[in-house]
């Protein structure tokens, strides 16, 4: 992550381009101003937007043009050629929109189109109010994309969270390790839910859910009325109950709260133990080794991430965390906590004033369970995201939803997928009927090692490496038999990005639809 801006490099597109050097279907960095600024061709079209991405100001101009989109190398978000419009989260917000003149056989880039204006869309069978319970990745995406579509009617956000939506990825990351300020965590400013007539009700936890009278109940005796609502209440962190383990220097992270407390006992903490070798747990060992805090790892596994990312990059992962100090103690579990270390199954007992808990998370699905919704290890949704019963919709970490690349219904825990869920459950809250074939993609970041993961194999038989990974320069290949499931690339964004699209493909030709399975053009 950085929040510096793309440096202004190439030409001055103000002052023209010869048409002839403007290769058809590549993107010319330049610039308009002080602004970074892409131009590109595509046949007799010519198309001129911001060139940083507007989620962590990723370089546009290294990204994937597709059709008339453009997708950010980082976390693959989708930008509108035609309107600079953040297509797919994780940006929330457009990018600027030039007009481009062509004269005299070149290609001049004049001044900033204006946003189109927000038309409601009001419409017989539109729901009159929606309920959205959890404010957070999927929440809040959802509501600002109802807002965005021109929904019109009542919508309330209801969030047990006492803080406005904010960046949870973050809190493990650059949060923890100091790097980044408070204000950047908020994902939008106090003002834009009022802005946008967004009821967020905040520390407000809904108890119960009446399907036959359409209300929510929540647990201080409030009632909320809802023509269609939307659960993405999330997960919650697994709790180990071992002697000790309610100690106040042991900790979990999960809600910005707990980041913030967690910041504050680093600040007198010197040995920290961390109980689980999986993302939280590694990317908390990583932001607390930046603040320079002893840290040792406890984990079940005999290979951190041996299971999601395989054992060459488990074993990578490892000595990554090693020749940072980290200490492991793996293939063992904590049997006892207390004011100054953790007793291990395997006898050891290692010093610790700070403890940190990351041993996995369990979708929270207690009030579609009282509903008496379908529920299978997650809430049940069709490829529409809507539950079993007609008008309530999940998305999140909590849905369990029809992959089409797969086959199964499956359920991730991922930032991106969220977003993108309550992205599609919003249009389909006011009727679209879109399916969610959204290709599921998570990032991890550990010291200056960064991975992005595109696809899904909760199961695989071989990873493969092209590339080599301590040059960190590789792209891993997860197979089931020879089905390509997935894959993973270190400083190999491009790929990542083309990896997405061709699973798209898949998709759409297991799909079988004539319109949807036309393959786009693919450019970079
Ligand atoms: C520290 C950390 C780091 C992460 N890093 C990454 C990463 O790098 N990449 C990645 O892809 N993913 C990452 N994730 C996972 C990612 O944050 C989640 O997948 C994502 O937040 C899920 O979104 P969600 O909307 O389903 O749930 P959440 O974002 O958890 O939001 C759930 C909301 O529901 C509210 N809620 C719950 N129950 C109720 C109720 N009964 N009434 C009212 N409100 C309720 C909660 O308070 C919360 O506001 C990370 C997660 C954590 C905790
Ligand atoms: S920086 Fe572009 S998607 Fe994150």
């Amino acid at each position: 992550m950085s929040d510096e801006k793309t440096e202004l490099e190439g030409p001055d597109l103000a002052r023209g381009v010869a048409l002839s050097t403007l290769v058809d279907g590549a993107m010319l960095l330049g610039h308009v101003q002080s602004e970074a600024v892409i131009l590109v061709r595509r046949g007799a079209e010519l198309f001129a937007i911001g060139a940083t991405c507007t989620h962590y100001n990723g370089p546009l101009a290294e990204g994937l043009l597709v059709d008339d989109t453009v997708r950010c190398p980082w976390h693959h978000a989708c930008f509108s050629l035609r309107t600079g419009e953040a297509l797919r989260a994780p940006a929330l917000n457009p990018v600027s929109c030039w007009r481009v003149e062509q004269r005299d056989g070149s290609a001049f880039v004049r001044e900033k189109r204006a946003r189109a204006p927000r038309r409601s869309a009001a419409a017989p069978g539109m729901p009159r109010s929606v309920v959205i319970v959890g404010g957070g990745a999927a929440g809040n995406a959802a509501a600002e994309m109802l807002r965005r579509e021109g929904y019109a009617g009542r919508l309330t956000m209801l969030s047990a969270d006492e803080s406005p939506p904010y960046d949870r990825p973050n809190l493990s990351k650059n949060y923890l390790a100091g790097s980044a300020p408070e204000d950047w965590i908020a994902l939008r400013s106090p003002g834009f839910y009022r802005e946008h007539d967004i009821d967020l009700q905040l520390g407000v936890r809904v108890a119960a859910i009446d399907t036959r009278s359409r209300q929510v109940e929540t647990a201080d005796g409030g009632r909320h009325a809802y023509d269609a609502l939307l659960l993405a209440t999330g997960a919650e962190p697994l709790r180990l109950t071992l002697p000790g383990g309610d100690l106040p220097h042991v900790h979990y992270l999960r809600s910005f709260a707990d980041s913030r407390a967690l910041v504050a006992a680093v600040l007198a903490a010197k040995q920290a133990v961390v109980i689980g070798a999986s993302f939280i747990g590694l990317e908390v060992a990583a932001s607390l080794r930046a603040r320079n805090i002893a840290v040792r790892v406890v984990g079940r596994e005999a290979c951190p991430m041996e299971k999601i990312l395989g054992t060459e990059v488990g074993n990578f992962l490892r000595r990554l965390h090693e020749e940072h100090g980290v200490i492991f103690h793996l293939g063992t579990t904590p049997t006892a906590i207390d004011a100054r270390s953790v007793t291990l199954a395997n006898g050891e007992q290692i010093p610790a004033d700070l403890v940190v808990i990351g041993v996995g998370v369990r979708p929270a699905i207690a009030l579609a369970e009282q509903a008496g919704l379908a529920v299978d290890r997650g809430v049940t949704v069709d490829e529409y995201l809507e539950t079993s019963v007609p008008g309530i919709f999940a998305a999140g970490d909590i849905a369990r939803w029809p992959d089409e690349l797969t086959g199964e219904r499956i359920r991730v825990e991922h930032w991106v997928v969220a977003e993108r869920q309550g992205q599609t459950a919003a249009r389909n809250i006011m009727g679209r009927r879109e399916r969610f074939d959204a290709v599921p993609f998570f990032w991890t970041e550990q010291y200056d090692f960064g991975l992005a993961y595109v696809g899904h194999a909760e199961r695989f038989d071989t990873a493969e490496i092209d590339g080599r990974l301590d040059a960190r320069d590789c792209t891993i290949t997860f197979r089931r038999g020879d089905r390509k499931l997935a894959i993973a690339v270190v400083h190999r964004d491009l790929e990542g990005l083309k990896a997405e699209v061709e699973f798209e493909w898949a998709i759409a030709s297991n799909l079988q639809s004539a319109a949807a399975s036309a393959k786009p053009s693919m450019q970079t």
